[in-house]
């Protein structure tokens, strides 16, 4: 039995070289493109504040907000890692937005912004497209911004540069801001028909 070790060492090794994305790992970042069946979500999104929100930060965007706010009108923000936390997708997370040059598909609040990181519950979305539950979704990183306030509250928190303090507008009521469907996305119409 003991001249077998060495090989039980190396299959476990296979194993774990093989299952590492899979059970255990942390869920990571892949972007909007991992989302495509959903195309009119990703149509009405493109064309939404979180959509836009990495172009409010180039030089001559949004003039008046930024002199409210005491901000430079003509700088450019978009390397700017105060800013960037917020105005793109998972900002130097597993996977996430780093910079223009190698992460480009994660500029803007993008959908896993809202819905978690995609690399698990992507998997699984996959294989079991209309059985899948909420809970199986959750258990492989998804989050629910209509559950729970804390997945918008990452960023509509006072650490942005857009507060009541600056102008009312800008105070976040979740429920309120729930309904504003323009500001994400279309409601979920099925793009594709299920097979039962
Ligand atoms: C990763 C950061 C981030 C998260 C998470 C986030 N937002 Fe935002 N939100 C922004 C930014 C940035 C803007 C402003 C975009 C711009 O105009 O440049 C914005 C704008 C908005 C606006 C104003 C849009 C308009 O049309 O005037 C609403 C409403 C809003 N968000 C609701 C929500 C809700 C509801 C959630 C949670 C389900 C959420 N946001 C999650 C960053 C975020
Ligand atoms: C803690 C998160 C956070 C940070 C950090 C942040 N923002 Fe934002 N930003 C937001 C949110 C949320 C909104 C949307 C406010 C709303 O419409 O209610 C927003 C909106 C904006 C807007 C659009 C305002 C308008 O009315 O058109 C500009 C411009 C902007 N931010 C620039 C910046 C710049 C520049 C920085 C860095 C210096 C920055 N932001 C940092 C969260 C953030
Ligand atoms: C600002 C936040 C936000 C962004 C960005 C966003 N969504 Fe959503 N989405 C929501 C909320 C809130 C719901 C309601 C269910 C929930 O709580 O997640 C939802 C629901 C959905 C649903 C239905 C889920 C279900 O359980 O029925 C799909 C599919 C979806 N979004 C796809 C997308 C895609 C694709 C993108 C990117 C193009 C995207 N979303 C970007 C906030 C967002």
């Amino acid at each position: 039995m003991k001249n077998l070790r060495p090989l039980f060492v190396i299959l476990l090794s296979c194993y774990f070289s093989l299952h590492s994305g899979q059970p255990g790992a942390e869920p990571k970042y892949v972007g909007n493109q991992g989302c495509g069946c959903h195309k009119s979500q990703i149509k009405s999104w493109t064309r939404s504040a979180h959509g836009k929100a990495f172009e409010s930060l180039k030089p001559g965007k949004r003039k008046t907000a930024k002199k409210r706010a005491n901000l430079d009108p003509d700088k450019d923000y978009t390397r700017d890692k105060k800013c960037l936390k917020c105005h793109t997708t998972g900002y130097r997370e597993n996977g996430g937005f780093r910079d223009m040059a190698s992460t480009p598909e994660l500029k803007g609040v993008g959908c896993e912004s809202c819905h978690g990181p995609g690399s698990k519950y992507r998997i699984l979305h996959d294989e079991k497209p209309s059985s899948l539950t909420r809970e199986e979704n959750k258990a492989d990183g998804a989050w629910y911004g209509s559950e729970d306030p804390d997945v918008c509250l990452a960023c509509h928190n006072d650490d942005s540069m857009m507060t009541e303090k600056i102008d009312p507008k800008y105070k976040f009521d979740w429920k309120q801001a729930l309904e504003k469907r323009k500001s994400y996305h279309t409601k979920i119409t099925y793009d594709f028909k299920f097979k039962y």
